[in-house]
């Protein structure tokens, strides 16, 4: 037979009368059977054929079983183990499992304690291939490059990057300190068919606004005391690439104008220079300032803004996408417990269901960063793979909800601050039901109840 998507299982042992026992069952259940006299043959069938199950004698001439599971799992951790052994030999059995074995099994065995345990494993074995399948899916749904996000916000945040990434249009990004700005605008670069040129960010906030402009276009030697070489610009280093201006807005205003004519006329002029220098870089540009606002003020050039601003992405604050936090919790800490300096905590950590209530119910003032730094000093000062509410910070944990640090301007009916909590509720949950009680702290049915209660009063 050879069904493709069928289990395949690989028959270890010298006699052969056990493969024909093993054999039969494999089969009897629907599964590919392979078979090898010794683990010197086995080793090479796996190379070739689909094996997922390996049912491996341990005393045989040559490679001992023992030694074959090593190399399988050394090999292929994926391919699943069962030994089977003489009541003689049971201590070895003991040390196979150590080894990474799923099971073993005593001779002389029926057919049947050889299907019981058979099915069981192909059991967990499908669950797993399901859920890896799942995640990959989710993965691939709910994840842009190094961004991940299932809400409606940042989904429509993947449409747009996958839309504008082709095109040298310029993208302004705006959103709330900690949203994500500069991974969007890295996801843009790396999504687009400019990945292998530079992607060269310029804080504009942190630079002195007399340092920004030799660093944005360079000088040439002697434009100013100390400058003794001719150093190249941030721009030019874009070129053919990106250049991303984070915190545009604190750009000075000479320099909006300078950087203006140069991205029209895509081309400048370094400090102290004369010769006109060609550049050709895509622009995005980042703040989580109120432009708007700026320009009225006289702060920003609108004329700027018109060209920084071809594409808008605006990232929602995390509050108001919380159905994003369990995913973005799962991707940092992954990412954080992959850098661990001490290979003790280089393992997989997960949140207990206490710890993420309390992450769903916090607000999250400074957004991803804020939940990022939230897990790095839980798997930094924590003790194991595991994060439980203590480990949290204490605003974390007994979030003080924004309602209750206003002075009240008048009273509002509870009934009143009850709907708007759970309307709130739902729309940090993105409309998921279950998320929203989850978030209230209240069960699935009480908000379906209350919920009714709103629609009949209208
Ligand atoms: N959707 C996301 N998926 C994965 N990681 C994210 C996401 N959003 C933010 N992050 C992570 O959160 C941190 C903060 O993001 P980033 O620096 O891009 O924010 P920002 O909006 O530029 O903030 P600021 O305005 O403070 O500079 C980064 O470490 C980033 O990797
Ligand atoms: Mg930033």
């Amino acid at each position: 037979m050879s069904n493709k998507d069928a289990v395949g299982v690989l028959i270890v042992d010298d006699q052969e009368m056990v493969r024909g026992i093993c054999r039969q069952v494999v089969e009897s259940l629907g599964y590919q059977a392979f078979q090898a006299e010794s683990a010197s043959q086995a080793l090479q069938i796996i190379e070739q054929q689909p094996v997922d199950l390996v049912l491996a004698d341990i005393k045989m001439p040559g490679m001992s079983g023992i030694e074959l599971l090593e190399r399988i799992k050394a090999g292929n951790p994926r391919i699943e183990v069962i030994v089977m052994t003489g009541y003689a030999s049971v201590p070895s059995a003991v040390q196979a499992m150590k080894l990474g074995a799923a099971d073993y099994i005593v001779k002389p065995f029926s057919s049947e304690e050889m299907k019981v345990l058979l099915t069981r494993l192909a059991e967990t074995l499908d669950l797993k291939d399901e859920n890896r399948y799942l995640r990959e899916r989710l993965r691939s749904r709910h994840a842009l490059g190094q961004l991940v996000g299932q809400s409606q916000q940042m989904q429509q945040v993947f449409k747009l990057i996958q839309r504008v990434a082709p095109s040298r249009a310029p993208v302004l990004i705006r959103g709330e300190s900690g949203t994500g700005k500069e991974v969007v605008a890295r996801s843009i670069h790396e999504t687009g068919p400019w990945r292998d040129k530079p992607f060269v960010p310029v804080d504009c906030g942190a630079l002195a606004p007399t340092l920004i402009e030799s660093e944005l276009f360079g000088y040439v030697r002697g434009a100013f005391t100390g400058a003794v070489h001719s150093k190249e610009g941030l721009l030019q280093s874009a070129e053919d690439g990106t250049l991303f201006l984070d915190e545009v807005a604190e750009l000075p205003s000479e320099l909006q104008t300078r950087l203006l004519r140069a991205i029209q006329e895509k081309e400048f002029r370094p400090v102290g220079g004369t010769k006109r220098i060609p550049v050709d870089a895509r622009i995005l540009a980042a703040t989580n300032r109120d432009l708007e606002a700026a320009i009225r003020q006289g702060s920003f050039r609108k004329e700027l803004y018109f060209r920084l601003n071809v594409v808008s992405i605006a990232l929602a604050p995390l509050r108001e996408r919380k159905v994003d936090v369990p995913l973005l919790a799962e991707h940092i800490l992954q990412r954080l417990a992959a850098s661990q300096p001490d290979s003790r905590r280089r393992v997989r950590w997960s949140i207990a269901s206490e710890a993420l209530d309390r992450m769903l119910a916090y607000d999250w003032p400074g957004n991803v960063r804020e939940l990022e730094n939230c897990l790095e000093r839980a798997v930094t000062l924590g003790s194991g793979p595991l994060i439980r509410a203590a480990d949290l910070p204490s605003n974390v944990q007994s979030p003080v909800s924004a309602a209750s640090t206003d002075f009240p301007e008048s009273v509002i009916p509870l009934e009143e601050m009850e709907r708007q909590a759970i309307l709130r509720a739902l729309a940090g949950a993105g409309g998921d039901k279950m998320l929203a009680a989850r978030l209230l702290g209240i069960g699935k049915t009480t908000l379906y109840r209350k919920l009714q209660k709103y629609q009949q009063k209208g």
